[in-house]
């Protein structure tokens, strides 16, 4: 018998910039110089093709080669077929190695994009321009690339870091409230456990209504990007170590993608977390961290937002409690709101059922 090894230490490292500013787009050729690629593939949502993806297409072949593949979006499309579809228009347009992925469009757009991007040729360049604010303060700034497989929820998946993120406000003037809403949960669960002042600073958006202004929007996205890098670069192991390390992107995950399972395309992302969110804070109350004057201020900012879309009859705890341990789950244990302590634990189905069954006795009082 002979062993035989060696070392693989192709580094991940990589520069993301990350452009934030209204009409950012129209000078999507400066950015791209950087890139330089001999053709750019732009995969589009359907639903906003004609707002924005024609006249970004026509923008970039002033300078390069530019082929729009278009996807109908929905979590269900969210697939292999369909990320298929992408990598095969890609090599029936003729994309080379020194093509780009350009996304186009919300959370799941950038996300099959991203993965399209890391499959060919082992990887090309990878642009996102996110239109959802979801995607502005989450996805888009972002290294995780995915498609979803037998009902569970980015299940196939792949790290990938996009060369150039651009984000411009104004593609949010056409998006609907409830899409807002979604971005604004995840803005809040940075707010809730990094920085008190940036929830503070949404809920007087809404109360003095101008959450809509381009550049109170600017200023959320530019905050929420800021606080979750300022976690990675407090968390230097966390791409070596990731299930022990990614405890705060996990505040309100772990519950809120079970709740996104329970029934697909019930609940927005963010709708999803924002339960998830208080159902976690009261596991952290259990275990002696939070106390119950912070979840109901959380709850009551989430009320306000109009985050909290009422769980139907297909949401029982048990139902909740079976999918959930079918994998290893792992919670972010809130320990003190604002400041950043988190912590990242296994937890027994009996505290995790009690704050479920919690949660939905307070649901139906709330109906
Ligand atoms: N780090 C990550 O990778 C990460 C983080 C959070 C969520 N996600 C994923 O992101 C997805 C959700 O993202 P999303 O909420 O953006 O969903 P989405 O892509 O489905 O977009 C939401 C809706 O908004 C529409 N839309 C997009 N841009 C628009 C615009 N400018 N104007 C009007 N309508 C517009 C879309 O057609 C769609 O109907 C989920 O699949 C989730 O798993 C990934």
């Amino acid at each position: 018998m002979e062993y035989l090894n060696f070392k693989f230490d192709k580094t991940l490292t990589k520069d993301v910039s990350i452009h934030i500013g209204k009409s950012i787009v129209t000078d999507i050729n400066t950015y791209l110089a950087k890139i330089n690629p001999d053709k750019v593939f732009i995969v589009c949502d359907s639903m906003i093709i004609n707002n924005y993806g024609k006249q970004i297409k026509k923008n970039i072949q002033q300078c390069y080669k530019c082929q729009l593949i278009e996807l109908k979006v929905s979590e269900n499309n969210k697939n292999f077929k369909n990320l298929e579809f992408i990598i095969d228009n890609f090599f029936k347009y003729k994309g080379t190695q020194k093509s780009c992925f350009c996304s186009l469009g919300g959370g799941i757009v950038c996300n099959m994009t991203g993965l399209a991007a890391s499959l060919v040729y082992r990887g090309i360049s990878l642009v996102h321009i996110p239109t959802t604010l979801l995607s502005q303060v989450d996805v888009a700034p972002d290294v995780k690339q995915s498609v979803n497989s037998f009902q569970i929820k980015n299940s196939i998946g792949q790290w990938k870091a996009p060369d150039l993120v651009l984000i411009d406000p104004l593609f949010l003037n056409t998006l609907s409230d409830r899409e807002m809403r979604t971005g604004l949960a995840e803005a809040l669960k940075h707010g809730f456990s990094q920085d008190l002042s940036l929830v503070k600073y949404i809920t007087t958006a809404i109360k003095k209504k101008v959450l809509r202004n381009e550049d109170v929007l600017e200023t959320i996205i530019y905050k929420t990007i800021s606080l979750k890098i300022q976690h990675w670069n407090n968390t230097p192991n966390m791409w070596n170590e990731l299930e022990k390390t990614e405890k705060l992107t996990h505040i309100g995950h772990t519950v809120g993608k079970i709740l996104e399972m329970v029934q697909i395309d019930y609940l927005s992302h963010g709708e999803a977390i924002s339960h998830g969110m208080l159902i976690e804070f009261y596991i952290s109350y259990l275990l002696g961290y939070v106390d119950m004057d912070f979840i109901k201020y959380a709850k009551e900012i989430l009320t306000t937002t109009g985050l909290l879309y009422p769980l139907n009859k297909n949401y029982t705890s048990k139902k909740i409690i079976n999918l959930m341990y079918q994998n290893y789950p792992l919670f972010a244990i809130l320990k003190s709101p604002g400041s950043s302590n988190i912590e990242s634990t296994s937890l027994t189905k009996k505290i995790v059922k009690k704050a479920v069954d919690w949660y939905l006795k307070e649901e139906k009082i709330r109906k």
